[in-house]
């Protein structure tokens, strides 16, 4: 399990959206820290629900951005379409992890998961934002 680290590679071009992802780093990191720990599988549980609200707070307002900086229209509805999986995806490894889904799950595969949800989100789909975000920024700078 890697602990993640910020570095500029992760900036999407926005402080603000930058600012948010941060934040979800760290709720991933204390995630991590709980399975280090070796905690009992209900003492993830805050953190869990700590990143689906924040993540859900957090895609909202990327969106508020992508359509403020003019990301295009059809662009814009396939990355909700995304952020609507990721949210989705991590409810059913949650409902997994209490036991009240089928096909078990441990803590480490839910670290894996959002470990790379996380990450690769940000470098492969909030990374197309940059030209946009940048000039959102320069903007507001001006
Ligand atoms: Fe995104």
């Amino acid at each position: 399990m890697t602990y993640l680290s910020w570095s500029d590679r992760y900036s999407v071009g926005s402080p603000i959206v930058d600012a948010e992802h941060k934040e979800l780093f760290l709720i991933v990191n204390e995630f991590y820290e709980n399975l280090e720990d070796k905690r009992g599988i209900k003492d993830f549980f805050p953190t869990l629900n700590r990143l689906i609200v924040y993540a859900e707070h957090h895609f909202g307002s990327e969106e508020k951005y992508m359509k403020l900086a003019g990301y295009p229209e059809v662009e814009l509805r396939e990355h909700m379409r995304i952020h609507e999986e990721l949210v989705d995806e991590v409810f059913h490894l949650y409902a997994r992890l209490r036991g009240e889904e089928g096909g078990a799950t441990s803590g480490v595969d839910v670290g894996k998961f959002i470990e790379d949800w996380l990450s690769n989100h940000i470098l492969d789909v909030d990374k197309r934002c940059e030209p946009y975000f940048r000039k959102l920024t320069d903007a507001a700078m001006t």
